[in-house]
């Protein structure tokens, strides 16, 4: 079944929404809380270890109502049922989306063209399981007889993110490979990558879905021929494994077969890090790790197929990201985690949010007059305190937040974890209330410095709290996400499983590339011909 196609802006429930806003857009969160002793619980959802407090937003009841309405109107439920039926809901480009599939139990069904494909998934997974022992255990050996100590994952966009992030984010269950991300067609990253790395014991991982990104492929060539000065061809197959949809390709990179981990062109780059493009994330973390990690994300899809839309994570967070960004007109949402395991999380979330939901043209093929894909941005807590806090909490912006933290902490220190939670309560409460005139006057504060040091208050954030950061709790986080773009994409009428809007930076960069070598050419506009003129007598 193809997505509806409805304009959300011909709906009752945004008429309704817009009358809405118009009433309450200047109420304070403050009064609201004051108003009602209960408001905390009802809108907060707790849900196996995650507690989903939603209360500090410039919500109602009726707000709330009328955004569950928006998602009925649109037809949410029947775009998820789509979704999970394997239906070619990736229309511009002719394809399923499932990567629901990868972490689904051995014994589900989820069919493409009418097959199903959870045994080929299990062959994949059962792959990578055997490797990764074989690596992590130092059954394989490099061409000198040596064990691996060093893993360098090539790939970029979701074929770097995803595991970058993850292996990031787990560290603190890593095992002794040390991992390395080369991702940059700049060579300085590579190379910088190199000066760490020794030919015998490094195992290289190509990860590209088409083999054909030219930043990934110039890197995985300059690291081939920095190997090739100390090792012969032969050598190539124990130390280079390819991911890949393109195995022509691979093969012509000359990867041995048996050394090509598989994947499905209905799993889009963004969201693949479930697939053998999470094969870096076994290696670091080991294959058990791996697993909960799929499992976690797996409840969430459970979570998110099941739960009525009132308490389901995924589509709360959703709806009121779309109130913000429709009615109020924010323009960016910010991720605050307050575990600096998670530096890398905004970072991977701008690529799924923005290269998904980042559309101006509706499922209908006409353009949108209306806000679609929000600006993601954010760094951890605390030192995002010392960095932008101030332009949240004094600025002219609205910036809704979310804040994203864990009651214990992995290396047990609760001096350190103490403060670090004490932060991450304050400041959502501080955004919720501020500071009036009367407070900072009765702080003693000389009178021409009061009108600064007032805090208007009445900044919306969610809090995540979750009770450990674990593989599969971070599993569920990152499939809470994943579903939150869904939804979005479903409410805006956009397609957000394609990224055409990459495409025209590339072409015109090949051509460039070939202008550089070409002294007569004169075709750009004349910033781009000066700049590139410069380039060729510069450098
Ligand atoms: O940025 C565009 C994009 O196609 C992403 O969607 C993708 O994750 C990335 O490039 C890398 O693509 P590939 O895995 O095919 O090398």
């Amino acid at each position: 079944m193809p997505l509806p196609t409805i304009n959300p802006t011909t709906t009752k429930a945004w008429k309704k929404l817009e009358d809405h806003y118009n009433n309450i857009r200047n109420n304070h969160m403050k009064d609201l809380f004051a108003q009602d002793g209960e408001r905390a619980d009802k809108f907060t959802v707790k849900w196996d270890d995650f507690y989903v407090d939603f209360s500090k937003n410039r919500i109602t009841e009726d707000t709330l109502k009328y955004l569950l309405e928006l998602a009925d109107e649109v037809k949410l439920k029947e775009a998820i049922i789509s979704q999970f039926s394997g239906d070619i809901i990736n229309q511009t480009e002719g394809r399923a989306v499932l990567h629901t599939a990868l972490r689904a139990p051995k014994e589900a069904n989820f069919k493409v063209d009418g097959v199903n494909v959870m045994p080929e998934i299990y062959a994949v997974k059962q792959k990578i399981e055997a490797f990764t022992n074989e690596v992590v255990n130092g059954d394989l050996k490099g061409f000198t007889g040596k064990v691996f100590t060093d893993v360098v994952n090539i790939g970029i966009g979701g074929s770097d993110l995803g595991p970058a992030m993850v292996v990031e984010t787990l560290q603190y269950y890593k095992n002794h490979l040390t991992t390395h991300f080369v991702s940059n067609v700049d060579g300085d990253h590579v190379n910088e990558v190199i000066k760490k790395l020794n030919p015998e014991t490094t195992l290289f991982v190509i990860v590209s879905k088409t083999f054909t990104t030219q930043e990934t492929l110039s890197n995985a060539n300059t690291l081939k021929a920095w190997f090739l000065k100390s090792a012969n061809k032969e050598a190539i197959a124990k130390h280079f494994v390819a991911v890949s949809t393109n195995i022509k390709n691979v093969k012509a990179f000359g990867i041995d077969e048996n050394n090509i981990f598989p994947m499905w062109d209905w799993v889009g780059g963004r969201f693949s890090l479930w697939s053998a493009v999470g094969l870096t994330i076994s290696l670091a973390v080991g294959y058990k790790n791996f697993d909960s990690l799929l499992k976690g994300a797996n409840k969430m899809d459970e979570h998110f197929k099941n739960e009525d839309f009132k308490t389901n994570i995924p589509v709360v967070l959703a709806l009121i990201s779309v109130w913000y960004n429709n009615f109020f007109k924010a323009e960016t949402e910010a991720i605050i985690p307050y575990s600096q395991y998670l530096n890398q999380f905004a970072t991977y979330l701008q690529q799924g949010i923005m290269e998904s939901n980042g559309k101006s043209v509706d499922r209908n093929g006409n353009p949108v007059d209306y806000q679609t894909g929000t600006i993601i941005w954010g760094e951890p807590g605390t030192n995002s305190q010392h960095a932008f806090f101030q332009l949240i909490h004094q600025g002219t912006k609205l910036i809704p937040a979310d804040f994203i933290g864990f009651t214990k902490s992995l290396h047990g220190n609760q001096d350190h974890q103490d403060k670090l939670m004490s932060n991450f309560l304050a400041q959502t409460e501080a955004l919720l209330n501020g500071k009036t005139e009367a407070e900072v006057v009765a702080e003693g504060t000389d009178s021409k410095i009061v009108p600064f040091k007032i805090f208007q208050g009445n900044k919306p954030t969610n809090t995540i709290f979750i009770n450990k950061l674990t593989p599969e709790s971070l599993g569920k986080l990152i499939a809470m996400y994943e579903h939150k773009i869904f939804v979005q994409g479903i409410i805006w009428n956009i397609f957000s499983y394609d990224q055409f809007g990459v495409e025209l930076g590339k072409q015109l960069a090949s051509k460039i590339l070939q202008e550089f070598n070409n002294s007569t050419v004169n075709n750009h506009d004349s910033s781009t011909q000066n700049l590139l003129n410069h380039y060729k007598n510069m450098s």
